[in-house]
C-alpha cells in the first residue's frame, strides 16, 4: 500500500489510491447492523445480488479537506445523506438512516486520516460511500438484504485542464438517462450509459460531454459528471431539468453567489438559442469541483463557442468555495463537520 507521504497530489489525478480501512453495515430481516471497519478491500456477495444483475445500487461522492490549521473537514455530509436516501427510495433500497450514512462516513475518514492530503497540496480526500442489494434473487424485485460500504481515496485534479479550463463536446445521440428515469438519483447505471459518450469525445480530444435533455435535445442537461452553469450580466444560470443530478456543488455555488450579491437564476437554458451568449461557463461536481468551460463545440451544427477562462466571476465563486472547505472563510451556513 502506498504511503501517505509518498503520494504527489499535483500528478495523482482522480485515481483509485488503496487506503487501510473501509467501513461496512450490512441491512438484514428489516434493520441495519452495527458498523464494521474492515482493512479488506475485497467483499464476498451472493452470485444472485439484485446489485450485480439488475443494478441496485446507488452511490455518493464527497470529500474530506485538511485546513491551514490542520483541522479535517467533512464538507456538506448531511445533504450527501439525503441524496443517497432518495437514491435508495426511488430504486426500491432499504434507506439508510442519516445518522448512520454520517457515522459511516466519520469513521472511514477518521480511520484513514493520514490520508487526507496536506492544506495547499492541491488534495482531498474523496469519500465514496456505496449502497447496493445482496440478493439473492433472480426475479426482478427488490432485494430483502442490503449493504452500505464506504470507502476513501485521496485525489488530486478531476479534469487534466481542470483550472486551465475544460473543452467540452455535446452528444445529442447518447442520453445518460431518460427524461423521466434515473437521472435525477445516483444510480451507477447512469454512469454505465455514459461510458460510451465520455470515451467518445475522449478519443476526440474532448475533455468531457455535454448532455442535452433527452427527449427534444434543445435544452443543456449536464457536463458528464458535473452539472453546467453560464454567467452574464451579474448573473449565474443554472438548468432545471428532471433529468439532471441535484449537484450539492451547484447547490453551494448558489448560496455562494446569492451571498456575494451575484444574482440567481434555475432554469432551462435553450442551447442553440442561449448558449453564445454566457461570458463564463463553467462545470461543478465534488470530483470536477469548480471546472471553468473554454470551449463547447457542437458536432451536428460544427459550431464552436470558446468563453472566458478563468472569469471573475467563476474565480471569485471558486476562491469562496474553497476558502470555505478549507477553514480559510467563515463557514457561516454550517457546512463542514470537524472530525479532528
Ligand atoms: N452530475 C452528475 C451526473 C454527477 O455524477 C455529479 C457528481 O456527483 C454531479 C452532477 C455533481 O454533484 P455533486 O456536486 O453533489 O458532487
Ligand atoms: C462526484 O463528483 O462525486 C462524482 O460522483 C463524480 C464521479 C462519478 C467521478
Amino acid at each position: 500500500m502506498t504511503k501517505p507521504t509518498e503520494l504527489d497530489y499535483a500528478t495523482l489525478g482522480f485515481s483509485y489510491t488503496e487506503t487501510p480501512y473501509n467501513v461496512r453495515c450490512h441491512y438484514r430481516e428489516g434493520s441495519w447492523g452495527r458498523l464494521q471497519i474492515s482493512d479488506d478491500p475485497y467483499l464476498p456477495i451472493h452470485i444472485a445480488s439484485t446489485a450485480l444483475h439488475y443494478g441496485q445500487q446507488a452511490f455518493e461522492g464527497l470529500k474530506a479537506f485538511r485546513g491551514k490549521d490542520g483541522k479535517v473537514r467533512i464538507f456538506r455530509m448531511d445533504e450527501n445523506a439525503r441524496r443517497l436516501q432518495r437514491s435508495a427510495a426511488y430504486l426500491e433500497m432499504a434507506v439508510p438512516p442519516m445518522e448512520l450514512f454520517c457515522s459511516a462516513v466519520t469513521e472511514a475518514v477518521k480511520n484513514n486520516i493520514d490520508y487526507v492530503p496536506p492544506y495547499g497540496s492541491g488534495g482531498s480526500l474523496y469519500i465514496r460511500p456505496v449502497l447496493f442489494g445482496v440478493g439473492p434473487t433472480v426475479g426482478v424485485r427488490p432485494s430483502a438484504n442490503y449493504m452500505l460500504i464506504v470507502f476513501v481515496t485521496p485525489v488530486g485534479h478531476y479534469f487534466r485542464n481542470g483550472t486551465r479550463g475544460i473543452d467540452v463536446m455535446v452528444d445529442r445521440h447518447h442520453d445518460r438517462s431518460g427524461a423521466f428515469g434515473t437521472g435525477a438519483v445516483k444510480a451507477g447505471g447512469n454512469y454505465a450509459s455514459s461510458l460510451k459518450s465520455g470515451i467518445e469525445a475522449h478519443k476526440k480530444g474532448y475533455d468531457s460531454v455535454l448532455y442535452l435533455d433527452p427527449t427534444e435535445h434543445k435544452y443543456v442537461d449536464e457536463c458528464g459528471a458535473a452539472n453546467f452553469f453560464g454567467i452574464k450580466n451579474n448573473t449565474y444560470v443554472t438548468p432545471v431539468s428532471s433529468s439532471i443530478l441535484p449537484s450539492i456543488t451547484n447547490m453551494t455555488l448558489m448560496t455562494i453567489a446569492q451571498d456575494l450579491g451575484i444574482n440567481v437564476e434555475c432554469r432551462k437554458i435553450d442551447f442553440e438559442g442561449e448558449i453564445e451568449s454566457f461570458e463564463e461557463c463553467g462545470a461543478c461536481g465534488t470530483a470536477a469541483v469548480i471546472a471553468p468551460i473554454s470551449s463547447i463545440y457542437d458536432p451536428d451544427n460544427e459550431r464552436h463557442f470558446t468563453f472566458k477562462t478563468i472569469g471573475d466571476v467563476t474565480k471569485l465563486l471558486y476562491n469562496t468555495y474553497h476558502g470555505i472547505q478549507s477553514g480559510e472563510l467563515e463557514d457561516k451556513h454550517g457546512w463542514n463537520t470537524i472530525v479532528e
